[in-house]
C-alpha cells in the first residue's frame, strides 16, 4: 500500500520521480504528490486521483530541485483528497510514508495541545510535525528522525527531506519495505525493486530499525542502535522493465492471455521436460517427516491455497490447514514440531502474510514462501522460496499470478507425496503429464473468448450473482466471484453448491443469474442436483462444464446457458475453470466502463494490516 520514491542527484529530479511513481502505482492510486528542496524552500505539487492528474499539473507547474520525494497513496487515515495526499510538509520537513502509525490519535492530540495546526487527516502529518518539533528543539536531522521513531508505533517506511540538510535524503524503515538504488552521481529510494530497476542495477534493502542518510554520491545506513552498518548490495538480475499493454486494452486482458505462456514457463522451472518428472530445486527439509501442512495467504492467493488443499490432502496424506493470514496471525493455533507452513503471495510483501510468516518462524515451523516477486520480503524471510515465474503482474486483480501459484502448489504437493511414499513414481508421471497439458487446455478456452463476450452482453446489467461449485470448484467459484466484485463492482458470492440450501437459496428469484461450475468428475451429479434446485426457483443458470457434463445434464439443457471447456482432471480442472471466470469478470467490467486495471479502493500490494 502506498508507494515511495526519492532521489538525490546532480540533476533536476521531478520528472524522474514522476516516472518512478508510475512504477509504483499498483500500490495505490487515489492521490499522489512530489516535494523537492529548491532555493532553501520545500516545494510541493499534489493531486487527487491517479498519476495522470499529477502529471497534468506538473506539465503546467515547474517543480525545480535536485533532491525530492514522491508518493502514490492508498488511503488509510483520511479520505482520498488532495489535502491528504503526500508528501506532508511543514516549513522545515517533508515526509512520505507507507504504513500505519497506530498511536496517531494520541500523538495528534498531544501536538494539538502544544499548538500545532493540522492541514490533513493523515497519520503521516503527525510524523512530519514531530520531526519538526525536534528540529526546533535543536536536535540535528538524524537525531530528530531517530527520536520520532521512538515516539511512533506501527509499521512504516518514510522518505524524509529536511530543509537544513538540503543535500541529504533520509530513508527510514520500521516494518514496511524500503530500498536504496545507486547510480552514477545519484541515489534513489523506492518501495520495491520494480521502482528502482529502471535507474539502478543494484539494490540495498533496509532492515527494520534502519535510517539511511543518502547523498548523491554515497549513503550510510545506521541500525536501531545508531551503529553504522553495511547492508548487502544485491544486483537487480531480473528484467522488470515496465510491461507494455501491446495490442491489449488493459493489463488485465494481456495478463489473462499470457497465461498459457507463463504457466509453461513456470512448469519448465519445476519439471524435467525430457523425463516427465518433477525437478524441484532442493529444499532444506526432509519432506518424508512432515506431519502437517499449513497454507497461509490473503485474497486470491488464499483461494489458490484452498484449491491446493485438495492436492496436498490427496497426494501427501498429511493434515492440511488453509488460513487467512490476517486471522491466523492473531490466533494461537497449536503448532506441531514437524509442521511445514507455506506462505503464498504474488507480491511477497502483504503485511498480514509477512507477519504470519514471522510468527511461524518464531514458533519453530519450517517455512516456504511461494512468491512472484523474487526479491520480496517474504522471499528473504522464509527458509526457502519458490518463485512462480508469472512475470510482472500490473493489473490489480490477480490472474496469471493466481494460476502460476497453482502450478507451484501442485508441484510441491506431488513432491511431498512422492517423498513420503504416498505417491508412486507412476502417479507422479501421470500428474506431471496433466500439468503439462494445462497451457494447451487454457489456450483452447481463450480461443472461445467471443462466446464469453456474448455472455457478458447478456449479463451486463446484473447487480448480484452467485458462483456455486463443489470440491476444488468451490474455491474456483470464490475466486470467480472475487474477480467480478473487484473490477465490475457487482455483488457476487462464491459458495459451496451443497451449502446453498442453508441460506443463499433465499436469494433466488426469477432470472437471478447463477454460475454453476461442474466438471464431469465424481462431484458432478451432486452439483447438478443443486443446479436443479436453482432452476426450480426460476433463477437463470450459466453452466460451466465439459462435453460429457453437458451431455449428462438431461432435460433442462435448453433452459440454461452453457460455456464448455475441455475435459479435465484433478490437476487441470482448477486452471481450466478459472479462465472463463476471469474473462467473464473482465468483459462485464468493460461493458460497465469501470477502471479495470485500477479498480476503486483496491491496491495490488497490501502492506498495511
Ligand atoms: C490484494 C490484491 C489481490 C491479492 C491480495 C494478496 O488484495 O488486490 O489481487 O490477491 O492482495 O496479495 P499477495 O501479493 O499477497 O498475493
Amino acid at each position: 500500500m502506498c508507494g515511495i520514491i526519492g532521489l538525490v542527484s546532480k540533476r533536476e529530479v521531478s520528472s524522474t520521480l514522476l516516472e518512478g511513481l508510475k512504477r509504483l502505482e499498483y500500490r495505490g492510486y487515489d492521490s499522489s504528490g512530489i516535494a523537492t528542496i529548491n532555493n532553501k524552500k520545500i516545494e510541493r505539487v499534489r493531486s487527487k486521483g491517479n498519476l495522470s492528474f499529477l502529471e497534468e499539473k506538473l506539465a503546467n507547474i515547474s517543480l525545480p530541485g535536485k533532491i525530492g520525494i514522491g508518493h502514490t497513496r492508498w488511503a488509510t487515515h483520511g479520505s482520498p483528497e488532495e489535502k491528504n495526499a503526500h508528501p506532508h510538509i511543514t516549513n522545515k520537513v517533508a515526509v512520505v510514508h507507507n504504513g500505519i502509525i497506530e498511536n496517531n490519535n494520541q500523538l495528534r492530540n498531544q501536538l494539538i495541545e502544544a499548538g500545532v495546526k493540522f492541514s490533513s487527516d493523515t497519520d503521516t502529518e503527525v510524523v512530519c510535525h514531530i520531526i519538526t518539533s525536534y528540529i526546533n528543539s535543536g536536535l540535528n536531522a538524524y537525531d530528530s528522525i531517530r527520536a520520532t521513531m521512538n515516539d511512533v508505533k506501527g509499521s512504516y517506511a518514510f522518505g524524509v527531506l529536511i530543509l537544513n540538510e538540503p543535500d541529504k535524503l533520509f530513508a527510514v524503515r520500521g516494518g514496511s519495505p524500503l530500498a536504496i538504488g545507486s547510480a552514477r552521481n545519484e541515489n534513489f529510494i523506492g518501495s520495491d525493486t520494480y521502482s528502482l530497476s529502471a535507474y539502478s542495477d543494484n539494490i540495498t534493502y533496509l532492515k527494520d530499525g534502519d535510517v539511511a542518510v543518502i547523498e548523491n554520491d554515497s549513503f550510510r545506513v545506521f541500525d536501531y542502535s545508531n551503529s553504522s552498518v553495511k547492508r548487502e548490495k544485491q544486483s537487480i538480475i531480473e528484467s522488470v522493465s515496465l510491461s507494455e499493454k501491446g495490442i491489449f486494452k488493459h493489463f488485465m486482458s494481456k495478463e489473462i492471455h499470457e497465461q498459457p505462456e507463463v504457466i509453461a514457463k513456470s512448469l519448465s522451472n519445476y519439471i524435467d521436460m525430457d523425463k516427465g518428472v518433477l525437478n524441484i530445486p532442493s529444499l532444506p527439509y526432509d519432506f518424508s517427516t512432515i506431519t502437517n501442512v499449513t497454507l497461509v495467504a490473503c485474497g486470491s492467493s488464499y483461494y489458490a491455497g484452498l484449491i491446493a488443499r485438495d492436492w496436498f490432502e490427496k497426494f501427501t496424506n498429511v493434515k492440511v490447514d488453509v488460513e487467512i493470514a490476517s486471522e491466523f496471525r492473531y490466533r494461537e493455533p497449536p503448532m506441531v514440531s514437524n509442521g511445514l507452513t507455506i506462505f503464498i503471495s504474488q507480491s511477497g510483501e502483504t503485511a498480514d502474510t509477512l507477519a504470519a510468516l514471522k510468527h511461524c518462524k518464531s514458533r519453530g515451523q519450517k517455512t516456504i514462501s511461494i512468491v512472484n516477486v523474487g526479491d520480496s520480503s517474504m522471499c528473504r524471510d522464509s527458509d526457502a522460496s519458490l518463485k512462480i515465474y508469472a512475470g510482472p503482474e500490473i493489473g490489480v486483480a490477480s490472474t496469471k499470478a493466481f494460476t502460476c501459484q497453482l502450478v507451484v502448489l501442485a508441484c510441491l504437493a506431488i513432491k511431498i507425496g512422492t517423498s513420503n511414499g504416498s505417491l508412486s513414481k507412476e502417479q507422479e508421471k501421470e500428474y506431471v503429464k496433466s500439468l503439462l497439458s494445462i497451457p494447451r487446455l487454457i489456450s483452447n478456452t481463450l480461443d472461445k473468448e467471443d462466446e464469453i463476450i456474448d455472455l457478458a452482453h447478456d449479463l451486463s446489467n446484473i447487480t448480484t450473482t452467485l458462483y456455486l461449485g463443489r470440491g476444488q470448484m468451490y474455491p474456483v467459484a470464490m475466486e470467480g466471484a472475487l474477480k467480478l466484485k473487484e473490477i465490475s463492482y457487482v455483488h457476487a458470492e462464491g459458495y459451496p453448491a451443497g451449502e446453498m440450501k442453508h441460506g443463499p437459496i433465499a436469494l433466488l428469484e426469477k432470472d437471478l443469474p447463477i454460475f454453476m461450475i461442474a466438471p464431469s468428475n465424481s462431484l458432478y451429479e451432486k452439483t447438478v442436483s443443486n443446479l436443479y434446485e436453482v432452476i426450480a426457483r426460476d433463477a437463470s443458470v450459466i453452466l460451466l462444464t465439459d462435453n460429457e457434463g453437458l451431455h449428462n445434464i438431461g432435460l433442462i439443457k435448453n433452459k440454461i446457458k452453457t460455456f464448455l471447456v475441455d475435459e479435465t482432471d484433478i490437476i487441470s480442472a482448477p486452471f481450466v475453470y478459472t479462465l472463463p471466470n476471469q474473462l467473464i469478470a473482465y468483459h462485464i467490467a468493460l461493458l460497465k466502463g469501470t477502471d479495470v486495471d485500477q479498480p476503486r479502493n483496491l491496491a495490488k500490494s497490501v502492506t498495511v494490516e
